[in-house]
């Protein structure tokens, strides 16, 4: 089969590999229907990720049809059309049985990182009966591929831990594929603003359209001061970074206000100062949190009951013996404007 392989820092090819088995008697393999990348396989592809090895075939979200399943593989048979999700859980862990999927002891974010993911034609699936979800008949599987990560990352690492309101002032802090997936999983808490701040002002625009009620382009530097003229000088009461670099954390610290959360999402290679001296006396909460993909089951039904519309995020598609290419036009989304590429396997 046709996979997409991780080479080292800054190699990667597409290359001939067998197709997997069911090794674990939990396990299932999935014949690809449609898979994505993620901001995430970039940093992976620039060698930020070290868990994740050379030989790596990459992917973490897609939709397919069910292939094989072991014999203790109870919820889901041969046919059967499944949501991937990014996070792998055996459901009865400790960490799993409270919920937090991500650190699951046999599991967690391991799909594309320490085991084979799903830019390929087939992919294994261990712990299938609590690691994939059934599309429902009728769905658009190329809207629900948007809920392997994105959906529940923005949801709940972003809206859920800042713990959006109705009436609420939130700040998103990078309008890539997670922060859009935020803006629209805020909006089912009816939040009174919503200030989108990107360098792109491409991605902004797509942010008004999304429903943000003001943009700002923070090139200049002046972001924060931006955001409190709009907010009567009191700052965001949740603040989310959906970027992952020291600069945008740190805005997050100008920008919310007292009695406010920093909800963190990005994924932060280098260190991050933390300006306790100015802090320490606002009465603010900072969460971090790898997402669980606990929220998948909710999200379906919004997506399917459209009070959500996922496939708004989806820009370009391609072939997967043209993933290279797709690739290339998701890593320059600046002058591509890409935001989600499809990849048909
Ligand atoms: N916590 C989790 O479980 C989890 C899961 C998936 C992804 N992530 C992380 O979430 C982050 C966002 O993912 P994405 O796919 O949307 O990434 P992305 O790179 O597509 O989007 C980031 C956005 O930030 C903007 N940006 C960059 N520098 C900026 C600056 N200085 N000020 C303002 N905006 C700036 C970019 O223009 C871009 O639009 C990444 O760090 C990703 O690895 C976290
Ligand atoms: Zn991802
Ligand atoms: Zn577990």
């Amino acid at each position: 089969m046709k996979a997409f392989v991780y080479k080292g820092p800054g190699k990667k090819a597409l290359e001939d590999r067998p197709v997997p088995d069911v090794k674990a008697p939990t396990d299932a393999t999935v014949k690809i229907i449609k898979t994505t990348i993620c901001g995430t396989d970039l940093h992976i592809l620039e060698g930020d990720v070290p868990t994740c090895t050379p030989g790596r075939i990459l992917g973490h979200e897609g939709v397919g049809i069910v292939e094989k399943t072991g014999p203790g593989v109870t919820a889901f048979h041969q046919g059967d059309h499944v949501l991937i999700s990014c996070i792998s859980a055996c459901g009865k862990c400790e960490y799993c049985r409270r919920g937090m999927y991500s650190h699951c002891t046999t599991g967690g974010w391991i799909l594309g990182n320490t085991i084979d993911g799903t830019q390929a034609e087939y992919v294994r699936i261990p712990h299938a009966d609590t690691s994939l979800y059934p599309i429902p008949p009728g769905a658009d599987e190329e809207a629900l591929v948007m809920l392997s990560d994105i959906l529940p990352t923005g949801f709940e690492c972003g809206v859920l831990n800042g713990r959006v309101e109705p009436g609420a002032t939130v700040a998103i802090v990078g309008a890539g594929p997670i922060g859009l997936a935020a803006l629209l999983t805020a909006q089912f808490y009816s939040p009174a603003e919503i200030i989108m701040i990107d360098l792109d002002d491409n991605r902004l625009e797509v942010a008004r359209r999304f429903g943000a009620t003001q943009t700002v382009n923070s090139k200049d530097g002046k972001a924060a001061e931006k955001v409190k003229a709009l907010t009567a000088g009191r700052g965001a009461d949740t603040a989310i970074e959906a970027v992952g670099l020291p600069a945008t954390f740190l805005l997050c610290e100008d920008l919310v206000a007292p009695g406010g959360i920093i909800a963190n999402v990005g994924v932060h290679g280098t260190k991050v100062d933390l300006h306790l001296e100015r802090l320490w006396s606002e009465n603010i909460a900072i969460t971090t949190r790898l997402v669980d993909t606990v929220t998948t089951p909710m999200l379906l039904k919004t997506v399917q009951s459209k009070k959500i519309d996922p496939k708004l995020l989806i820009t370009h598609r391609f072939k997967l013996d043209k993933i290279l290419d797709a690739y290339e036009t998701f890593g320059h989304a600046a002058s591509t404007g890409a935001l989600k590429v499809i990849i048909e396997a």
